[in-house]
């Protein structure tokens, strides 16, 4: 009798951190490195990754609204992203790396708004709730940065989006957001020393890959 088949499983990864702790450029050099390596990479980001995610992205980043509205939307988004991108780039055994998941809204709008975070643990049930239980990422590398030094980061580099433009206070709570994920699921959950130069956090990056056999 021959083995059941065991459908391919890919590998899911979200880079987390506040505004400026430099997570994006790292999450390119892990897809390129991957890449060469021969695996089937899908580098993606929220909110985003599908068309319909990316025009609520705009709209979450540019417009006013409310902190229910905003956590809808971006739970919407995250919906799509998940059933057109996500689900089935894993289903097909690839790599994915999305630069923020849902630690970012327990983060922003949870501890940042102060959005109560018993609605996003239902929200984030209803969403991300499939075949396999619940969708979380297998490793999220959470880039940890004081928000002072991050805000100088963010100011040397764009026109700030509506997050951006929050005062040091928020994304000291938002930095306590994250620490509170990291502590709650430290299997998941690995902390990078983002104020560490690029090539050092590079190193730590590495190392916590190569634990894992990646
Ligand atoms: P970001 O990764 O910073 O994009 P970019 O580097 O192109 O500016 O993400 C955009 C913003 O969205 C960021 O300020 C955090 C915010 N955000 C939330 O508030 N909640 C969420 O759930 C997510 C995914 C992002």
């Amino acid at each position: 009798m021959s083995a059941p088949r065991v459908p391919p499983s890919g590998r899911f990864v979200s880079f987390e951190g506040i505004d400026g702790a430099g997570k994006s450029s790292h999450l390119d050099a892990v897809a390129e490195r991957w890449r060469q390596r021969g695996l089937d990479v899908v580098r993606t980001r929220e909110p985003g990754g599908t068309p319909l995610a990316e025009s609520l992205r705009e709209l979450v980043l540019h417009q006013s609204m409310d902190p229910l509205t905003e956590a809808l939307l971006i739970f919407a988004a995250r919906r799509d992203h998940l059933q057109q991108c996500i689900e089935p780039a894993l289903a097909r055994g690839a790599v994915v790396l999305c630069d923020r998941f849902t630690d970012a809204t327990f983060a922003y709008q949870g501890a940042g708004r102060g959005f109560d975070p018993a609605v996003l643990t239902t929200l984030e049930a209803w969403v991300q709730h499939g075949p396999h239980g619940l969708r979380q990422p297998d490793l999220t590398l959470w880039f940890d940065l004081d928000p002072a030094v991050a805000a100088q980061r963010v100011v040397a580099a764009r026109a700030p989006d509506r997050f951006e433009q929050q005062d040091e206070a928020f994304f000291r709570r938002v930095r306590d957001g994250y620490r509170a994920r990291f502590e709650t699921q430290p299997r998941r959950f690995a902390r990078i020393d983002a104020a560490q130069s690029r090539d050092q956090v590079a190193v730590q990056i590495a190392a916590v890959l190569a634990e894992r056999g990646w």
